[in-house]
């Protein structure tokens, strides 16, 4: 067990902003920090740091703690994992409580395998070092390679001798035992019990999890054997999940972080290179395309990719599908494509660090241009491959979660191929709904409403995230319901059997929503006494001669019938849009959840003005009591959200 002082000695030298912030990029607010939820895909940040408290909280996931805790619920560590991670980073000595245990004893078996590999890590850098086969054949490749002894200490390389048990033999002397050093993966176990070290002969690159630990190794082999793998690799074990790890990350992130940019490139020597060029923003995928859980490890640090192609044509096509995964994973994709027949690894050496430097920032341009750029030019005179590359862009653009984002790249596509906005809209439309339809293949297709160019223009207005615009918006709907189809009898909720009137169905459903726009207030009023009175009330009512001119003005816009240009579309596209009456009952129903959706936003961005506010004044009772209310607004968004369908997105 680990002493009572220890512990307290830990605790009073950590500082929980300088602990989070290894994980975490804290934006500050007033006397606290807030950030991206790290343990959620949110897109409006609800993780919140409270220093004076020394507390953390998020709201998207509920977790919250104080540093101990948040090393443990991030790193997935356990407590004894967690304070043994501070006290190395804050230079506590760790003293054992021997009333309790014997020391060491306490260890988890996570734990022994970290230790193991950390062991493993330092062998092979001294043998690399101070070994003469280590020397004459590890040392000598890195130098030739142009690693300097500065860039071997901070990726911490090695070398792993050419026999078969040099590395076991020396771990099992050390006391390691056998079964402990199979399941790290670095002893590979045969029949009959006969084992033998994985790697032999070649040149280790250690790979550091997020908080610096060793959880694999990359092995690459000396000169070029045919028959034999470049790379041999760790296999997974319980501490190493291919899949959820980034290549140099460790050495990468505060400089992530700085620079808002990620550089992705493909292998080991790629990272080192650029390391060495001063390029110190840069991880590897390994080889194989991006999953996606190492797209959410970028999005802790930043919110921009930029990826660096080998300039080998024919490689490019095949590199694009990959990229499309991040552009689902709601990162800005940036390229830079490298001179013909060179790697990151190859040119930053070649041409040196400040023409290597120079080169990615001026060539760097924007995924989807790139993209339409490349297909463009192949497409130049043909027709039909014009076609297609245009249904390969939008497939792209059809990826990007954000519908402002989407709607910028329409616009610039358009200019860039000489393309209609209109005709890559019908396109778009046409993906996403496929989209959506594969998504929810076992239930009934859902109507779409597809976006027009108005839409649009209206969504890239300046207030276009105002949440009283969007509050309204959904008001104004609820209006235009009533207005047209207020007799109309729609399905009961519970009883298919039985019908109620529209009128009656949305006014119940908004009997605790204040319509804010007055005129609206004043319309729904006069319908809602009418529902009570039982009677019926005609849009006609409202432009009566003495009626308010307001009320006239809006009422006669909105019985105006919509999708006048459906048939036009249906003719031109062949897309068909089901008519409005035929889906009352999916509209209303529609209308009065994003209405209450709507108000709910309102009222957290309200509730975030006063939580700034409670800030600046450092009131920390008035600011828990805040949070807690957005912790149920948040709630309840959700809530709507995915009765909706939609992705909160902001
Ligand atoms: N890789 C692998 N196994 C292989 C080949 C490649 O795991 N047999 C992975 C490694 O992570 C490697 C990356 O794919 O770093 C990119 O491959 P490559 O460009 O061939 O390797 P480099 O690391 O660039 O090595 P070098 O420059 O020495 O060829
Ligand atoms: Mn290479």
């Amino acid at each position: 067990m680990i002493s009572r002082e220890t512990i307290d000695e830990i605790k009073n030298r950590l500082d929980l902003v300088d602990v989070i912030s290894d994980f975490v990029s804290l934006k500050r607010a007033g006397q606290n920090y807030k950030a991206l939820s790290p343990f959620s895909n949110e897109k409006t940040p609800s993780f919140f740091v409270v220093p004076a408290k020394g507390l953390f909280k998020d709201f998207s996931s509920g977790k919250a703690g104080d540093a101990i805790t948040f090393v443990m619920e991030h790193e997935g560590m356990s407590y004894v994992e967690a304070l043994k991670y501070l006290a190395k980073k804050y230079g506590v000595e760790i003293k054992e409580d021997q009333r309790t245990g014997a020391p060491g004893e306490d260890h988890s078996e996570r734990d022994s395998l970290y230790i193991l590999m950390n062991y493993a890590k330092d062998y092979y850098h001294q043998i690399l070092l101070g070994n003469e086969e280590g020397q004459s054949i590890g040392l000598s490749y890195f130098k030739e390679r142009g690693f300097t002894p500065k860039t071997i200490e901070k990726f911490e390389l090695g070398y792993a001798l050419d026999s078969w048990d040099a590395f076991s033999g020396e771990a099992v002397r050390k006391g390691y035992n056998q079964e402990l050093l199979e399941k790290t993966g670095l002893v590979v176990k045969k029949e009959e019990g006969r084992s033998y070290d994985r790697f032999r002969g070649r040149v280790i690159f250690p790979v550091h999890n997020i908080s610096g630990k060793v959880i694999a190794f990359g092995a690459r082999m000396m000169g070029k054997d045919k028959n034999q793998p470049k790379y041999i690799n760790s296999p997974e074990t319980e501490i190493y999940h291919k899949s959820q790890v980034l290549y140099g990350l460790y050495q990468a992130k505060n400089t992530i972080r700085q620079q808002e940019n990620c550089y992705l490139v493909e292998g080991y020597t790629d990272v080192i290179s650029m390391h060495q060029s001063d390029v110190e923003n840069v991880v590897a995928s390994s080889g194989t395309a991006l999953t996606e859980d190492q797209i959410k490890l970028i999005r802790r640090f930043t919110e921009n990719v930029t990826v660096l192609f080998d300039g080998d044509a024919a490689g490019i096509k095949a590199a694009l599908r990959g990229i499309d995964l991040i552009l689902k994973g709601g990162l800005n994709v940036r390229v830079v494509l490298l001179p013909d027949g060179e790697d990151p690894d190859s040119y930053s050496r070649k041409v040196g660090t400040t023409q290597f430097q120079e080169y990615l920032s001026s060539h760097r341009q924007d995924f989807i241009s790139f993209k339409a750029g490349l297909y463009a030019r192949e497409a130049a005179g043909d027709p039909i491959r014009k076609a297609e590359s245009i249904r390969e862009i939008v497939t792209s653009i059809a990826l990007i979660p954000d519908p402002i984002k989407r709607s910028v790249y329409i616009q610039e596509t358009s200019n860039q191929l000489k393309v209609a906005e209109s005709v890559l809209f019908t396109e778009l439309n046409k993906l996403i709904i496929q989209e959506r339809r594969k998504r929810d293949r076992d239930q009934p297709p859902v109507p779409e409403e597809p976006i027009t160019v108005e839409q649009i223009e209206d969504k890239l207005a300046p207030n276009k995230f105002d949440p009283e615009v969007l509050v309204q918006r959904q008001e104004r709907e609820a209006i235009r319901l009533l207005l047209n189809y207020a007799d109309q009898a729609i399905a009961h909720e519970e009883d298919s059997a039985i019908t109620e009137k529209l009128s009656a169905f949305v006014l119940h459903e908004l009997e605790d929503v204040e319509f804010s726009n007055p005129v609206y207030h004043n319309i729904a009023a006069q319908f809602k006494e009418a529902v009570l009175k039982g009677e019926s009330l005609s849009s006609q009512h409202f432009l009566e001669q003495g009626a308010d001119p307001a009320v006239r003005n809006i009422v006669s816009e909105l019985i105006t019938p919509r999708y006048a240009t459906s048939e036009y579309w249906h003719k031109k596209y062949g897309i068909y849009f089901p008519g409005e009456a035929d889906i009352l009952k999916e509209m209303a129903f529609t209308n009065v959840l994003r209405l209450k959706f709507r108000v709910v936003q309102r009222m957290m961005e309200d509730n975030l003005l006063k939580i700034k506010d409670a800030e600046g004044k450092n009131d920390q009772d008035q600011l828990t009591a805040l949070l807690d209310s957005h912790v149920g607004l948040k709630a309840a968004e959700h809530e709507l959200a995915s009765v909706l369908g939609i992705v909160v997105a902001r």
